[in-house]
C-alpha cells in the first residue's frame, strides 16, 4: 500500500480509499466511494471529523492557534491591512493592485444605497424584530429587488456583480435598520469614505462631523478578524443552500440564520448580557464558573471554548490587545472589561476549561469593543455579519466555480420505528405516543 492509501478493514473484507493532503499538510481519508463499495456510511454528529470540500479560502490549526487567509497570518493582515482590501483577497484570491483595489471599492460604493421601497420594507417591519431576522428578511427580499443577480447559473459577470451589491447593500442594510429602529433620519452612503467609516458615518453620522479614525480603526479590525473561519456552521449553510443552486442572496440569508445562534456568532451578544448579568450579581465571577461547571445546569460560559481552537483562538487574542486600547482612547470605562479578564484568568487555571481544552473565543472580548463604540448590543450579531460576508461571498463563489460541485446532502443512520400499522382516527388511543 502506498503512503497515500488507506485500509478500512470491516470483519473480513478490507477497503482502500486515498489520503488527501492538504497543502499545509493536514490529511483526510475520502471516503466518497465507501458506501458504493460496502454498504457502509459514515457517522459523525456535529461533522467534528468530517471535511465537507476542498477549499483555499481559510487555513487554520486549532491545535497551533493558527489562522490564514489565502496564506497569510491573521495578525499581518489586522496589523498591515484594511478590511476592503481584506475582502477582495479572501474573494478574489489574491492582494489587488491599486487599480483593482478602486475599481472594487467604487463598484462596492455604487452599490450601497438601499431602493426606497427597500427602506419602506424595512421600516413595515415590528419594532421589536431582532436586527439578526430584519437582515435575514432583507437579504432574502434582494432577489426580488435585484432579480437580475440571481439566475441558477450566474455567469462570473454575475457573480461578480451580486457579490459587490451585498457588500454594498449589507452595509446599508446594517446602518439603516439601526436609524429606523432608534427613529433617527436615514443617512446615505458617502463615497468619500473608506468602507467602515462610512457604515459607522451611515449608523451614527450627525450634520457634517467626521467620523473619528480611531473609532473607524478598531471598528475595521474587528471586520478583519471575523473575514473568514472555514467550514463553521454559518459558512457551511451557505455552501449547503448554494450547492441547490440557489441564489447568492438565499445562500447568505441562510449563513446569517445560522449566525444568529448563541452557540455559534450570537454569543457575542450573549457575553454581554452574561458579563452585565455577573455585575449585577455584584461582580463575583466565581459562582457563575461553577455554573458552568456544573452538568446539571445547562449555563455555560458564553465566549468560551471552540469546536476547533484547542490551544487559544488567534483572533481572540488580537482583540483582548485592542480592548484596552480602543477603551482608553475612546475614555470609556467599561467595569466589565475588568470582570471578564478576571473571568479569563480564573477559567484558564481551573482543570474543568484546562482538562477540555477551553479558552476566550473571538466573541469573549469583541462585545466590550462594540460597545465602546456606542454599538448596542442586538446589533454585534449584524457587526460579525458585515465582517464575515467576504467569507461566505468567497466560499460560495468557489462553490459555484467547482466544475465537481455536488448537492450536499449527508446521509444518516435511521433510529426509528420499523413496520408499524396505520390506525384508523376512530380507534386510536386519546394521547399519541412519542417516537
Ligand atoms: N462552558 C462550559 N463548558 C463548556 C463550554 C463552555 N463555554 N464549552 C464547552 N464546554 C464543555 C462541554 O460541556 C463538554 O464537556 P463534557 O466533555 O464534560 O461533556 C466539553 O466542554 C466539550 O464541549 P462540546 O459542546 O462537545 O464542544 P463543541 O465543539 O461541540 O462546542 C462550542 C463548541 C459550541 C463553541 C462550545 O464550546 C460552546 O457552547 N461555547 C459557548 C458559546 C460560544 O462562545 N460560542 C461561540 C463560538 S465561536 C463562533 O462560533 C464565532
Amino acid at each position: 500500500m502506498g503512503a497515500d492509501k488507506a485500509k478500512i478493514v470491516v470483519g473480513d473484507q478490507t477497503y482502500e480509499v486515498d489520503i488527501v493532503t492538504g497543502t499545509e499538510g493536514e490529511k483526510a481519508l475520502d471516503i466518497g466511494s465507501l458506501r458504493g463499495r460496502s454498504g457502509l456510511v459514515t457517522l459523525d454528529n456535529g461533522f467534528g471529523n468530517t471535511g465537507s470540500c476542498r477549499s483555499s479560502v481559510t487555513f487554520l490549526n486549532g491545535e497551533k492557534g493558527v489562522l490564514k487567509y489565502r496564506g497569510i497570518p491573521i495578525e499581518e493582515l489586522a496589523q498591515k491591512s484594511h478590511f476592503l482590501e481584506v475582502a477582495f483577497l479572501l474573494i478574489e484570491g489574491a492582494l489587488p493592485s491599486r487599480e483593482e483595489l478602486d475599481d472594487f471599492a467604487q463598484r462596492i460604493a455604487k452599490n450601497s444605497h438601499l431602493p426606497e421601497p427597500f427602506k419602506k420594507m424595512m421600516a413595515s417591519f415590528p419594532q421589536k424584530m431582532h436586527p439578526m431576522g430584519a437582515l435575514s428578511c432583507g437579504t432574502v427580499a434582494l432577489s426580488a429587488f435585484f432579480p437580475e443577480g440571481n439566475p441558477p447559473d450566474p455567469s462570473a459577470e454575475q457573480r461578480a456583480k451580486a457579490i459587490t451589491l451585498l457588500l454594498g447593500q449589507m452595509k446599508a442594510m446594517i446602518a439603516t435598520y439601526y436609524r429606523l429602529r432608534v427613529g433617527k433620519e436615514l443617512r446615505d452612503s458617502d463615497p468619500g469614505f473608506d468602507y467602515s467609516s462610512d457604515f459607522f458615518q451611515m449608523m451614527f453620522g450627525e450634520g457634517d462631523r467626521d467620523v473619528d479614525p480611531e473609532v473607524a480603526k478598531a471598528l475595521d479590525t474587528l471586520l478583519i478578524l471575523h473575514g473568514d473561519h472555514e467550514q463553521n456552521c454559518s459558512t457551511s449553510s451557505v455552501r449547503m443552500v448554494g450547492s441547490g443552486k440557489a441564489n447568492l442572496f438565499s445562500s447568505v440569508a441562510s449563513g446569517i440564520n445560522a449566525l444568529w445562534g448563541p452557540l455559534h456568532g450570537g454569543a457575542n451578544e450573549a457575553v454581554i448580557d452574561m458579563l452585565d448579568e455577573i455585575l449585577a450579581d455584584g461582580g463575583g465571577y466565581k459562582k457563575f464558573l461553577a455554573k458552568a461547571k456544573d452538568k446539571s445546569d445547562p449555563f455555560r460560559l458564553m465566549g468560551f471554548g471552540h469546536r476547533v481552537y484547542k490551544n487559544f483562538d488567534p483572533r481572540a487574542k488580537i482583540i483582548k490587545g485592542a480592548c484596552d486600547t480602543v477603551l482608553s482612547k475612546l475614555g470609556v470605562h467599561d467595569p466589565v472589561l475588568d470582570i471578564a479578564k478576571g473571568l479569563e484568568e480564573e477559567a484558564l487555571k481551573d482543570d474543568y476549561f484546562m482538562e477540555r481544552k477551553l479558552y476566550p473565543n473571538v466573541d469573549f472580548y469583541s462585545g466590550i469593543i462594540y460597545r465602546a463604540l456606542g454599538i448596542p448590543t442586538d446589533f454585534f450579531t449584524p457587526m460579525f455579519v458585515l465582517g464575515r460576508l467576504p467569507g461566505w461571498l468567497a466560499q460560495w463563489k468557489e462553490l459555484r466555480e467547482d466544475p465537481k460541485m455536488r448537492i450536499g446532502r449527508p446521509r444518516q443512520i435511521y433510529m426509528g420505528k420499523t413496520d408499524e400499522a396505520y390506525v384508523e382516527m376512530g380507534v386510536r388511543p386519546p394521547k399519541s405516543e412519542g417516537p
